[in-house]
């Protein structure tokens, strides 16, 4: 599991020797410009070369507009980049597909349809039975934690409760790859923590590839193999770093391990430095 990045690495400690595996998905090169009518040309991105492999954590953390959300867009294939390509598997990336799960903040369930309605659409899309679909969606709901609210409607729930569902939701397609962008932002910081728990435990027995935007240090430290951070607008690859703390991980255990506080506690000064800090750090 290793993170290629096309400028300077720098770990804060050994370097961690991992069963080496392939590329899954590879930014290469990739600048965006948006036209916008206020600012005419605006680079979001510049110069983006950054190789995820296959089964790895990643989390991007950068400040506020510096191109998090952009990027993953353009992972998921909803942006095509102005120049440079991503490709997943070796294969261009054109546009969506089930194979790039999205996770977003502004989680779209179907209002009209039950949590098990939401869970089980992905499946039937994909022509799997309904007595299929409904049995992996079961499974996937209690997964989550959500035994017992099948019936539920979206406007009954929590948001963590829908977070949750969507999170059910985009499993149920079985991508490949999770792109994740701020999922756990709007959420309270109980609800938070066991989220970020539960989508260990499933990534751990899981080991899909996961591409994670967050503003947290401690939830990108938590949760990843690797830590890009990018630098302000227009968004560049500032450092990756790995994250060598040994898995499972508690956060209870965590929280008291000078390792993981060492790895906070630097990128945090990294961000503090110069002018490189940003809102959103
Ligand atoms: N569709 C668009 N049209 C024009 N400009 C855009 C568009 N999408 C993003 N931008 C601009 O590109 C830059 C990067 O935006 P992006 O949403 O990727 O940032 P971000 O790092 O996700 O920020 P945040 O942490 O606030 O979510 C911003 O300056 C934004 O104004
Ligand atoms: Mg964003």
């Amino acid at each position: 599991m290793k993170v290629v990045p096309s400028r300077s690495s720098e770990t804060p400690d050994a370097v961690p020797t991992r069963k080496p595996s392939s590329a899954m998905i590879e930014i290469d090169h990739v600048s965006q410009v948006f036209q916008t009518s206020a600012r005419k040309d605006h680079l979001a991105l510049s110069d983006i070369s950054l190789t995820i492999e296959d089964g790895a954590f990643v989390s991007i953390l950068g400040p506020s507009g510096c191109g998090k959300s952009t990027l993953l867009y353009i992972v998921g294939g909803f942006v095509s980049p102005t120049s440079g390509s991503a490709r997943m598997k070796g294969k261009s990336i054109a546009g969506p597909g089930p194979d790039r799960g999205p996770v977003f903040q502004e989680f779209a369930l179907f209002p009209w349809k039950s949590v098990l309605g939401n869970v089980m659409y992905g499946p039937r899309q994909q022509g799997v039975r309904a007595a299929d679909a409904e049995a992996q969606s079961r499974a996937l709901i209690e997964m989550v934690g959500l035994k017992g609210y099948e019936n539920f409607y979206p406007k009954e729930l929590s948001g963590g409760m829908k977070q949750r569902v969507a999170l059910a939701r985009t499993l149920a397609y079985h991508p490949e790859v999770l792109l994740m962008d701020e999922p756990f932002g709007a959420l309270d910081a109980h609800t938070r923590t066991r989220l970020q728990n539960d989508l260990l435990n499933i990534w751990e027995r899981d080991r899909k590839t996961v591409l994670f935007v967050t503003h947290s240090v401690e939830e990108a430290v938590f949760l990843s193999d690797k830590v890009v951070m990018m630098s302000r607008s227009p968004g560049r690859i500032r450092q990756v770093i790995d994250i060598d703390l040994p898995r499972p991980r508690r956060r209870t255990e965590l929280l008291l391990d000078p390792r993981y506080q060492k790895y906070v506690v630097g990128i945090e000064r990294m961000f503090d430095d110069g002018d490189e800090a940003g809102p959103g750090a």
